[in-house]
């Protein structure tokens, strides 16, 4: 199968390429910068689709990069990188003479509102109560193609957890120290996925033929971790105490109040659909994942 995928230089990009390449897939990245395997996004606009039988975007600026401030400019940065990158692709699939058989979008589970107690399948409702719902919305809804013969995919993520990059890559050095813990009060919920699941999830939905609609890229385990749970894990598997709670101010004060929603509250998110297409997770386990990753 000869893939494009969009934004895939980037952190879940390298392990679905990695994955789609030993699968004896071939990969070309839509990218902002040049090199082997690469196309532009201008040349994309430009020139049309290449001939390629699956389409995934994968493209978007880092919501949590705490080098840059909350405000306007790097908010319409976040909605842009998203919802432009996929709605140019939307329209090169539909452009296409020969269009793609498959088109996976990689979205967010803060399409569900922040909840102790809710859980979410991906037959919930959502989408319509903050910054993060609505932009996840309007990601989705650029990717609609009526009338196309693309099957269309979106898998939700939750934080992706994995080797050299996301969210983690943040945490070890205070995990490592023995100066991490919980963030705010480490009740809320942590939708967490394994790296290679994420990218599993991606590549089952290419190969499935018959696959199309909504699935939750969570772990299984996912809806009975909290933020605190996750922190005693991560200390565990580095042998290292989590003790130091950080508190929601400061979390607040790095990111700004309504970035820091998405590290003070979250979602309980079960994988209903995923499991059913016949999905396998290689990381039900948040301790399996851990030990993989920081061993
Ligand atoms: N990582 C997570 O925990 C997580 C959780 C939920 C959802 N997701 C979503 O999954 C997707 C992939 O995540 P990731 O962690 O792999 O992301 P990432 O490494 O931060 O970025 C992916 C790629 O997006 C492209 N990109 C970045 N800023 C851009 C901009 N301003 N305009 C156009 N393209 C831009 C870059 O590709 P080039 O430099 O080649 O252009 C980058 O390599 C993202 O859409 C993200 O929102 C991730």
């Amino acid at each position: 199968m000869r893939v494009l995928v969009g934004g895939g230089t980037g952190f879940v990009g390298r392990a679905l390429t990695q994955l789609l390449r030993s699968r004896g897939h071939e990969v070309t990245h839509v990218s902002r910068q040049g090199g082997k395997d690469r196309i532009s996004w201008e040349e994309l606009s430009y020139s049309g689709l290449p001939l390629c039988d699956a389409v995934v975007n994968l493209a978007g600026e880092n919501v949590l990069n705490p080098f840059r401030r909350w405000g306007d400019a790097f908010c319409r940065e976040v909605i842009s990188s998203r919802v432009e990158t996929t709605k140019t692709l939307a329209k090169a699939i539909a452009d296409a003479e020969q269009p793609p058989r498959a088109w996976v979008l990689v979205t967010g589970v803060g399409y569900y509102r922040p909840s102790l107690t809710a859980e979410y399948t991906e037959d919930s409702p959502g989408g319509d109560f903050d910054f993060f719902s609505r932009l996840v919305s309007s990601w989705e809804a650029a990717a609609l193609i009526p009338g196309s013969p693309a099957r269309g995919v979106v898998v939700r993520s939750g934080v992706v957890l994995g080797r050299g990059g996301g969210a983690i890559s943040q945490m070890l050095w205070p995990f490592r120290l023995g100066l991490g813990g919980p963030l705010g009060s480490g009740l809320q919920p942590f939708p967490w996925i394994h790296i290679r699941d994420l990218a599993g999830i991606v590549c089952h939905a290419l190969e499935s033929e018959c696959l199309q609609g909504i699935l939750n890229g969570v772990s299984p385990s996912s809806p009975a971790t909290s933020n605190g749970t996750f922190a005693q894990e991560l200390a565990a598997a580095l042998g290292r105490p989590a003790l130091l709670p950080v508190p929601a101010w400061a979390v607040q004060a790095v990111f700004g109040a309504e970035r820091a929603i998405m590290l003070l509250e979250g979602q309980r998110v079960v994988p209903k659909h995923t499991l059913e297409s016949g999905y396998h997770f290689i990381f039900p386990d948040l301790s399996g994942a851990l030990r993989d990753i920081v061993a």
